[in-house]
């Protein structure tokens, strides 16, 4: 599959131009926050350590994922394109490999294995978001759109984490 050329004269599509409330830099900032917790999981060497860091990625993607499958992807169903099904699927295959984590032992090379592929997994559906999503978020929402999205997702990420950690309490 070919792309078109980007727009040089435009800053690029996938780039909020700093502005910490729209919702692509939210985003940006949990997958930052989700690639550098999956590295000191994999730098881990204490087993309890290692549990307890397992679930606080797992919690931190769980609650990521529902936040922007509610908030970001529902605005935009309807407009079709491409891999919008398979956002949500990627989301729930990262889920499960987190679970199936969570009944190996830490540091065996099932453990490193399992961390590995979640980690390039991730690494797609990152990657995937950045060349795909941002635009068409770009293309529908102006400005103030984005940023009234970033704060309903805050929001509902915040809500989620409650949720999360008083079911895990
Ligand atoms: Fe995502």
């Amino acid at each position: 599959m070919t792309f078109p050329p980007p727009d040089y004269s435009r800053p690029p599509a996938n780039d909020a131009g700093g502005n910490p409330d729209d919702v692509r830099e939210c985003l940006r900032a949990d997958h930052d926050a989700a690639l550098a917790a999956l590295e000191h999981l994999r730098s881990e060497t204490d087993p309890h350590r290692c549990s307890a860091r397992l679930r606080e990625v797992r919690t931190a993607w769980v609650v990521h994922a529902l936040a922007e499958e509610t908030v970001v992807y529902r605005m935009l169903e309807g407009s079709g394109g491409d891999r919008a099904d398979e956002r949500f699927i990627e989301h729930e295959l990262v889920g499960g490999l987190f679970d199936r984590l969570a009944t190996a032992r830490a540091g065996s090379l099932e453990w490193n294995a399992r961390v590995n592929v979640i980690r390039d997994l991730i690494s797609r559906h990152i990657e995937s978001e950045y060349r795909i999503l941002f635009p068409q978020l770009a293309r529908r929402f102006d400005v103030q759109e984005l940023a009234a999205m970033g704060e309903r997702f805050r929001l509902a990420r915040d809500k989620l984490l409650m949720l999360e950690r008083a079911k895990a309490a």
